[in-house]
Parts: structure tokens; sequence; C-alpha cells
């Protein structure tokens, strides 16, 4: 069942890939297929290795899919665009340029004039809590401070789908719980399509509308879970008999293929 009644916005269509390496062919992804609506927030989960960034990177068209495709708004995947905006797994950011410069980079690329990108990235490093560093090198910072330096990148071009890598993986307790409410408020104000990733499985209930868990490698989807809680999702959310159900479930599902892994 889709989260929405909405158009599709992210097909990906029967995603085959396999990599050929020093033990031969492994295939990393064994026949995806998803529909994600407009406005849609999914979230993939799943143990190490089953193909989830390979997947996100096959939709930011990134890495090329070995069969099958991936349509965004109908239209086959053939490279990166301003439509898709991602946030890596390990921040991927221009060390010889500030915070600030970093954050109008993509803004600039779209054309957008000096002062107008200046405000932008001033907004969305108000957002991260990085006002204070705007001057600062990447070198300067913590692992979790250019983390967000690659989050409020991600935002300020403003695309209609968001990618994202276990964004908040690095970061404390505290940072993470303040950048999922802002995640959120910013999913529903501007209305995105958001394909997020994380090994967190109480992260996944508490953002997503579903979440994808995917099998061991070769990389398959094996359920998909409707969230069906209310917005807005607090701390309390966690709380509740609901919440703590659909965590059992779905840690018991991703235990499982981590078992598979193992064997
Ligand atoms: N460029 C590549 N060349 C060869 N093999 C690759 C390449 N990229 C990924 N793989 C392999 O594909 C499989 C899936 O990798 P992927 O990074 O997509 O997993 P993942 O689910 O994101 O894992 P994690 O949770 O650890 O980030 C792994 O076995 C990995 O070794
Ligand atoms: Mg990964």
């Amino acid at each position: 069942m889709a989260g929405n009644n909405l158009p599709v916005k992210v097909k990906i269509d029967n995603v085959v890939k396999k990599y050929s390496g020093r033990n031969g062919e492994m295939v990393a992804l064994n026949g995806v297929s998803l529909d994600i609506h407009e406005n849609e927030f999914v979230c993939v989960v799943g143990p190490s290795g089953c193909g989830k960034s390979t997947l996100l990177n096959i939709i930011a068209g990134l890495h090329e899919p070995t069969s099958g495709q991936v349509l965004v708004d109908g239209q086959a995947v053939s490279g990166p665009g301003p439509d898709r905006g991602v946030v890596f797994q390990q921040y991927a950011l221009f060390p010889w340029l500030t915070v600030q410069k970093n954050v109008e980079f993509g803004l600039k690329l779209q054309g957008m004039a000096q002062d107008k990108a200046e405000q932008e990235a001033k907004k969305y490093i108000k957002m991260v809590d990085l006002e204070q560093f705007a001057q600062s090198y990447p070198k300067e910072l913590s692992g979790g401070m250019k983390q967000r330096v690659a989050i409020a990148r991600a935002y300020a071009i403003n695309p209609k789908v968001l990618l994202m890598d276990e964004p908040f993986g690095a970061l404390d307790a505290q940072t993470r719980t303040q950048l999922q409410t802002e995640l959120l408020n910013t999913w529903e104000k501007e209305q995105k399509t958001c394909f997020f990733i994380t090994h967190d499985v109480e992260e996944a209930i508490i953002l997503a509308q579903r979440v994808i868990i995917m099998s061991a490698r070769p990389g398959r989807i094996k359920e998909v879970v409707e969230i069906s809680i209310p917005y807005p999702r607090t701390q309390e959310t966690k709380m509740t008999k609901e919440f703590l159900d659909l965590k059992n479930h779905i840690w018991s599902q991703v235990y499982q293929e981590y078992l598979a892994i193992r064997k």
C-alpha cells in the first residue's frame, strides 16, 4: 500500500546491480521494485552490505543499474540532477571552501544571485546551529558538525526529492533528535519526497510513512511496513504501544537478516 494517494514521484523498476570483484560477480541488488509517491517519506532499513547505499546512488544517478531502471516524474534517470538532493553517509564537503561557501555552492550553480545565495545559505546554516562556524573550514569542524553542513547544503538547494544516506548516524542523540524534528518540519512545509536510509529502527519509525526492510545480500525488499502514527510525532510517541510493537517487529526482521549474513 502507498503512503499517500498522490502520483508516483520515484519509480524503482526491477533494479538489479551486480559488481565484479576479486571473487567474481557479486549481486548487490536482486530485482528491487518500489513506487514512492509525491511528498512521501520512506525509510530504508537492513543489515550492513544489503545494498541500501547502492540503491540510493542509483536513484541519485551516480551509479547505473545492471538492469532495470529508476524513473523520476516518469523520466528515466540518466545522471544526477537538481531535482534530487543527496546527503551521503560520509560527509562530502569542499575542504577549500568555508561552511558558508560550501552551502552557497549549489545555489550559485543553479544561477542564484550572490546576495540571495548568501541569505539562503545563512538560513540553513542557522537551522543546523552552525552560525558561529559559518567562516570556518571543514577541517576545523568535528564529524557531526561537518555532517550538519552537508545537510544544510542539501536542504538549501530545495530539491523535490531528498536522498539521505544515514545522515544523522554520526551525531549525538540530542543533535540527532533536533535534526529529525527539523527534517519533519521541512518535509511538511516544503512538500518533499524523502528516501532516508538508517540503521536506527526508532528513527525510521519516527520519520517514515513506510519503512522498507531489505534482506541480506543479495538485496531485495523483504517487507514494507506502513507507519500510520499521525504527525507530529514526538518523544512521547516512542512510549506508545503502537510504536513499541512496530519497533519490535521491524527490529526482529532486520536481526533475522543480520543473522543470515553471519551464517
Ligand atoms: N563500487 C563497488 N564495487 C564493488 N562492490 C561494491 C561497490 N559498492 C558496493 N559494493 C558492494 O555491494 C554491497 C552493497 O553495498 P552497499 O554499500 O550498498 O551496502 P549498505 O546496505 O549501504 O551497507 P551499510 O549499511 O554498511 O552502509 C556490499 O557487499 C559492497 O561490498
Ligand atoms: Mg550504506
